[in-house]
């Protein structure tokens, strides 16, 4: 028997090279080994989304196309919808009873999270929603719903992860053993820079490089990416280690990546030109992640198929595993 391995993804927005290098890469090594299961995270992106429902709904589809563009093998990884999966709701219901409301404003993800969504939850948090503060409580059904083994993760879903773990010892204290604790995986580059050289590549943050981007937004991107502010000439010695140009070039180019580093070092290697080599290699990294997307955006219900079978089969794991949970907690009304 294969181990299982369970992760999500919110569909809030396309895949970029963050995802693509931090987390999406790892899942299509995985496939290769494991049972691999990837749920379309809908119901947990709502909880901070509630009022967009178009975005959440048109970005499924997006995910989706994005996920079998880069190589997830719908033979070799199950592909499902959360909202599909209602048990996934019940079992959220009665893990909440497990959970105290300090442990989840406690939770560090929640709480970077809060932070960042001031519009959304006030300056403070005071506006915090049930939902959004409870998703944990959510994600740890998501996970034990499944027997999930092995999540593969990035250093901000540990705590996610933790406080999962946590649930499970208490249910399985209570009700008796009946769960597994989940182990993490971690990936050894859990996040892409910017374009702008922040830490983290984000849609929000404004500097990230679509797998969906046009040319000319890659160009356009590209010319913009910062570069080290030392070198003002062409011919200027820099430092390749603060140029986001060459910390791409570490990603899609595999050709002359020691030439464009010493170049660069030695100022026989001008930005424009830098820049425009890396154009063209990126635009040939992406090419066939567009045509494979093509192909199924020309056969959509293909895509639907895809999505259909992946969450009926989740769907019977889903059932046969609630009917123990609500044996062990003594609701196994006939
Ligand atoms: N919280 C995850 C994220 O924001 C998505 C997610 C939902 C997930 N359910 C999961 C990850 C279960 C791992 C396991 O990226």
């Amino acid at each position: 028997m294969k181990k299982k391995v369970l992760t999500g993804i919110r569909p809030t927005g396309n895949l970029h090279l963050g995802h693509l290098f931090g987390s999406v890469s790892k899942w299509i090594e995985l496939q290769e080994e494991y049972d691999v299961n990837i749920e379309i995270a809908d119901v947990q992106a709502l909880t901070d989304n509630f009022n967009n429902p178009k975005k959440v709904r048109e970005n499924v589809k997006e995910i989706t196309l994005d996920l079998l563009s880069v190589g997830i093998d719908p033979k070799k990884a199950n592909l499902f919808i959360q909202s599909k999966i209602p048990e996934i709701a019940e079992l959220t219901i009665f893990y909440s009873n497990l959970v105290t409301v300090a442990r989840l404003q406690r939770n560090p993800t929640v709480k970077t999270e809060i932070a960042q969504k001031k519009e959304l939850f006030g300056n403070n948090g005071e506006s915090i929603t049930y939902g959004f503060l409870g998703y944990p409580v959510s994600q740890a059904a998501d996970i034990t719903i499944f027997d999930g083994e092995i999540i593969p993760v990035g250093e901000d879903q540990l705590p996610l992860l933790e406080q999962c773990r946590e649930i499970v010892r208490k249910f399985n204290s209570i009700y008796g053993e009946t769960l597994k604790e989940p182990e993490q995986l971690l990936s050894k580059i859990t996040r892409v820079k910017g374009l702008d050289g922040n830490e983290k590549m984000g849609k929000s943050l404004g500097n990230a490089i679509f797998l969906v981007d046009k040319e000319e937004v890659i160009k356009k991107k590209i010319m913009d990416a910062k570069t080290d502010p030392q070198k003002i000439k062409k011919d200027d010695p820099a430092d390749p280690k603060i140029c986001m140009i060459y910390y791409y070039h570490n990603l899609v180019n595999k050709e002359n990546l020691e030439t464009v580093c010493t170049e660069c070092k030695n100022g026989t290697r001008g930005c424009v030109a830098c820049k425009n080599e890396l154009i063209e290699k990126m635009n040939k990294f992406l090419k066939p992640i567009k045509e494979k997307r093509k192909y199924y955006e020309n056969n959509p219900e293909q895509v639907e198929n895809i999505l259909k079978e992946g969450t009926k089969k989740a769907r019977e794991k889903a059932k046969e595993q609630m009917e123990k949970i609500r044996k062990a907690m003594m609701i196994d009304y006939k």
